[in-house]
């Protein structure tokens, strides 16, 4: 028996909000081997008419990522689009300064495109506000979404590709308040570039959404007034203003590093409560919807990224190997975007290959899924449909950083559709937690499935060797009993709780 013990209310009547499909959705940058090794790799056995490998496709679709981002991320403030279009051999080898590699340009956007397609996913396309402005992203509009008869289109049909892109998420630049960017700019230059531009692209294309760079990361001085600035140019021309965090367990404190999502809350409470000041101060009737297009979390690689070689095509970069503590987080982390499904309609987890990525390969060898890989997955595919705002009653602790953390952390989703009731947590406490669900407004509730994803070693990970060490079991689950599920949370554990409703 345990002696923790945690209770929730879930009730029908609580609606939160209908899940955004592309909350979870995820990210390829030009960036190490997620694009030259990872999803294209022409000379490998599992490599498809167009050099994408089909395994790594196959992953993607388990993981069932309805939107992806691309092509950066730092990279996308120095790039060129027009260097990866056009006949293949004849396209310029460019140095990429964001990470000091060389980009080939043998995949650009409409390869990628194709690759999408394949992996049944939309492409969210950012365009270059670092060195480039508002012409460049006009004409990358055009070129993608515009039918024919003018320049732009034409040459996408000249380059074999007759039917438009129909691409509908952009990205307005990439971090642009952070040092390390190609083209930094301040909150009022960029608010000014980005309202200009945005303009411009609708005018192009006036179904497209566009997604305003937030700042990187809520610990930068700048943050929130970068952006109560931007919102303030360009507000009405936009749709979605970013978010980007990442955490990491630098000093092996685990009860902290699991509380990391407490963190991410906050953001997101203010970053709405930014958004909300700037509708007050204009009097306007529209809400800003948040796009958590960077999320995950990133550590393990900053020291072995410092002795990487310059200027070489898909170096070893950010390869993370994720434990099984990891894929805590990123559980909590998938939870507490879900419990702000109101305002947040799209997040990427960042990212999808070998880079900080739930999905490894090898160059010619074998792919693998990394420990993250699980929680993502079940919430991808299962937690779809409706959140429920469900009260939890559960004990808490303090950590170096949080104060008040619940041991359990838990967000029901109802799949009407489906009948089903999903109930993802995480037990952040190291010894079981006994939890008490009062099933109310679901009068034929019955238990279908416990999935469970924990390890006796916290630092478990899953390698090309070794790559079902950390993977995901089925628990028995007890009757659901005048309307009450009774269920034992492992230690440290990811549950999914399955219910037919
Ligand atoms: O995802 C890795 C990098 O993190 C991205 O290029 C950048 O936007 C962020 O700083």
């Amino acid at each position: 028996m345990s002696n923790l013990k945690a209770r929730m209310t879930i009730d029908p009547a609580y609606r939160l909000a209908e899940t955004d499909p592309r909350i979870y959705g995820s990210f390829i940058e030009h960036l190490g081997r997620a694009v030259y090794g990872g999803i294209y790799d022409p000379g490998h056995p599992a490599a498809d008419e167009d050099g994408f490998r089909q395994d790594v496709i196959d992953l993607v679709k388990e993981l069932n990522v309805p939107i992806v981002r691309y092509p950066g991320g730092n990279f996308v403030s120095g790039y060129r689009w027009e260097d990866g279009v056009g006949p293949v051999e004849q396209r310029p080898v460019q140095l990429d300064l964001a990470w000091r590699s060389l980009e080939p340009n043998r995949v650009g956007l409409n390869e990628f495109a194709r690759w999408a397609k394949k992996a049944n996913s939309q492409v969210m396309m950012a365009v270059n506000l670092g060195t480039r402005g508002i012409e460049e992203a006009k004409q990358i509009v055009e070129y993608c979404n515009h039918p024919g008869g003018s320049y732009w289109s034409d040459l996408r049909r000249k380059h074999g590709i007759e039917q438009p892109h129909g691409i509908r998420v952009w990205c307005l630049g990439n971090e642009m308040d952070g040092p390390w960017q190609i083209g930094r700019k301040t909150a009022d230059e960029y608010g000014r570039l980005a309202q200009e531009a945005a303009k411009v692209m609708k005018w192009v294309d006036p179904s497209i959404e566009l997604v305003a760079c937030g700042s990187s990361g809520s610990k930068i001085a700048t943050f929130p007034d970068w952006e109560r600035i931007v919102l303030e140019h360009a507000y009405d021309e936009v749709d979605y203003l970013s978010l980007h965090t990442y955490y990491g367990n630098r000093d092996g404190d685990l009860a902290n590093f699991l509380a990391s999502s407490l963190d991410m809350d906050a953001f997101i409470r203010t970053v709405v409560a930014t958004c909300d000041f700037v509708r007050a101060k204009k009097r306007s009737n529209k809400t800003i919807y948040l796009s958590f297009d960077e999320w995950n979390v990133w550590f393990h690689s900053n020291e072995a990224d410092k002795q990487v070689e310059p200027w070489q095509v898909g170096p070893p970069l950010l390869e993370d190997v994720y434990t099984m503590e990891d894929a805590l987080v990123v559980g909590c982390m998938l939870i507490t975007l879900l419990k702000h499904a109101d305002r947040v309609r799209i997040a990427c987890l960042a990212q999808l290959v070998n880079v900080i990525a739930p999905i490894m390969t090898e160059n010619g060898g074998p792919s693998w899924r990394q420990t993250i890989f699980y929680p993502f997955a079940h919430a991808s595919n299962l937690a779809r449909g409706v959140v429920l705002h469900a009260p939890v009653e559960s004990p808490k602790y303090d950590s170096k950083d949080f104060t008040d953390v619940p041991y359990l952390e838990a967000v029901p989703v109802w799949n009407e559709a489906a009948g089903e009731l999903v109930l993802l947590a995480v037990n952040r406490a190291e010894e079981p937690l006994a939890l008490d669900v009062d099933l109310r407004g679901f009068p034929n509730a019955r238990s279908k499935e416990h999935i469970v994803l924990t390890h006796p070693n916290m630092k478990a990970v899953n390698t090309k060797d070794r790559p079902d060490e950390v993977v995901p079991q089925k628990r028995s689950i007890g009757a659901v009993d005048a309307g009450r599920l009774s269920v034992e949370l492992p230690a440290l554990s990811w549950n999914v709780l399955r219910v037919r409703v």
